[in-house]
């Protein structure tokens, strides 16, 4: 592998390779073969600093990793989370052909349909109101309370359906911080709430903590015995569940081989087959699974996640760039980079391979971004003039839902590729030195404002064009961005699928909180640590 990366960083050292400019120059039908369609949605990396070249080379890079192995594994229930011993199956959960999954030589599909048929059961009762409040009343509002992947999935996608959004209101309590709690309570009313109490170990201090207050809640407006009518339970520890006191019949179970950040397909899912009903949330996994087959089987040439993962690790790893933008053209899609935060970044974000030796070079970079056309008059100047280059993710569909305000759509889109075009053509000293001329500018002036007005251009961005945000086409977005972090994972030699830097922070708020309560001294703290307690102890 040492010998490819080398060669990959020989290649992309040659300037003419990374001048995308110069690509289009030299061949105005880039496009044609630097795209890739699966249905309707469509894959344009043209805008991408890559060559011939260099794209042999990933593709050497990736067979001598063993991406397509260990994507196997994947399907077929390896081991292949070794650090904690478990399979990766989140694509078990949308296997909507039913082929067998064995886990331990079992196959799993018979608990994943039966849960899923349990959701389904419960999500229609609470939608048609045969399954009510304690006193009668149907259920107007669902409170999920989560946080981590047991939020942000549901959370992301029932903002980025709401078109199909015909069930009762939906809220999303995660913080520990007592505010998010409390504003939600307020504005709804305990005879008509449901609370979903959503935690993979049912140990989360932020989600058990919250579902006590939520449990307070209903004791103190109707009484100890109404609690059971306004509370369901989505876990893995179905053990920890009954003895917060949640009905059986009101749980629903998912398996250790979902990780947290991969299970919005599995009861975690709960809350937005509420909001969408059963057959929409049907179509979501559909979408999902579309998208596996896809990767498990298309030609490297014409396999989505397989390029996007090839080229984010080299934009990662051999280009140096440090972060990367997500920029959905689609305001229903406010919450996504959120949502690839923490499946990129838990996933990627490592630094140990896994061999137990040092990751040498990067891995994951950092994620971000928020809907254009906003970040144009917030971050974009960064983007195209800023000293870092953040190469770009755009995605736009190619119809709004508001039929009506078409004139709007049409501007959107212009926006979006106005913006990719911007980052790729750039303007020179000269063009800009033409323009302030042009508008009658005195030379001296020009000359001194002219350079403030460059843009160096050969930016990299991705575009991907969808038919509309429905269910299945969000099902098949959420899918593609998850096999090409596992591409990149793979590439990186990490293990994708633990998240063991999350831990220390945790064990360290358990030990402060006793100081933090006055409880006991500071002595043993830094002394950072100890002065910031001092100002934030209430006597
Ligand atoms: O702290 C990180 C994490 O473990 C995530 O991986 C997970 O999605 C989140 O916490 C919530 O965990 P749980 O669903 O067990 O409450």
């Amino acid at each position: 592998m040492d010998s490819i990366v080398a060669r990959l960083k020989q290649a992309a050292h040659d300037t003419a390779a990374t001048d995308i400019r110069a690509h289009f120059l030299a061949d105005r039908d880039r496009f044609l073969s630097h795209h890739a369609w699966f249905e309707d949605l469509l894959f344009d990396y043209s805008k991408t600093p890559v060559n011939a070249t260099i794209m042999a080379l990933l593709e050497e890079l990736a067979e001598k990793a063993g991406v397509a192995s260990r994507r196997e594994a994947m399907f077929e229930g390896g081991i292949i989370n070794t650090t904690e011993g478990r399979a990766v199956l989140h694509t078990a959960l949308r296997n909507r052909s039913n082929r067998p999954v064995l886990v331990d030589g079992k196959d799993v599909m018979a608990d994943v349909n039966m849960v899923l048929r349990a959701m389904g059961g419960f999500s229609e009762g609470i939608r048609t109101g045969a399954i009510a409040g304690s006193t009668g009343k149907p259920i107007t509002d669902v409170v999920n309370i989560g946080i981590g992947g047991s939020d942000l999935g549901p959370a992301m996608t029932t903002l980025a359906l709401a078109p199909f959004h015909d069930g009762p209101r939906l809220h999303y309590v995660s913080n520990i911080d007592g505010a998010h709690i409390a504003d939600t309570l307020k504005i709804v009313n305990p005879e008509t709430t449901l609370f979903i109490i959503a935690s993979k170990t049912f140990t989360t201090i932020e989600t058990m903590t919250n579902a006590m207050t939520a449990r307070s809640f209903i004791a103190k407006a109707l009484g100890e015995t109404a609690v059971k009518h306004h509370f369901a339970a989505v876990s893995t520890a179905l053990d920890k569940v009954a003895q917060f006191g949640i009905d059986s019949s009101r749980v629903f179970g998912f398996w250790d081989w979902v990780g947290g950040r991969y299970s919005i397909w599995s009861a975690i899912g709960l809350p937005l087959m509420i909001a969408i009903g059963r057959d929409n949330f049907h179509d979501f996994l559909s979408g999902a699974h579309a998208m596996d087959n896809h990767f498990r089987s298309a030609p490297l040439s014409g396999n989505i996640p397989m390029l996007l993962g090839l080229i984010g690790f080299y934009q990662r790893s051999i280009l140096g760039y440090g972060s990367r933008a997500v920029i959905p053209y689609d305001q229903r899609l406010s919450r996504f980079a959120a949502y690839l935060q923490q499946l990129d970044m838990e996933s990627n974000g490592k630094g140990v391979k896994l061999d137990g030796s040092a990751v040498d070079g990067a891995s994951g970079p950092v994620v971000w971004g928020e809907p254009g056309t906003n970040g144009q008059h917030a971050f974009f100047q960064l983007l195209h003039q800023g000293t870092d280059i953040v190469p770009v993710e755009f995605m736009i569909a190619k119809h709004g839902f508001e039929a009506d305000l078409r004139h709007q759509h049409e501007l959107l889109i212009s926006n979006c590729l106005a913006q990719s075009q911007a980052l790729l053509k750039g303007r020179t000293l000269e063009e800009a030195l033409a323009q302030l001329r042009g508008q009658g500018m005195a030379a001296e002036k020009a000359a001194a404002i002219a350079p403030h007005r460059v843009f160096t251009g050969n930016r990299p961005s991705i575009t991907f064009v969808y038919d509309k945000l429905t269910p299945y086409a969000l099902g098949r977005l959420i899918a593609l961005y998850e096999h090409r972090v596992f591409v990149e994972g793979v590439l990186y030699g990490i293990n994708s699928f633990d998240q063991w830097g999350v831990e220390l922070g945790k064990e360290l708020a358990t030990g402060l909180l006793p100081v933090v309560q006055g409880k006991k001294g500071t002595d043993d703290l830094d002394s950072s640590t100890a002065g910031l307690i001092d100002a934030l102890r209430i006597s």
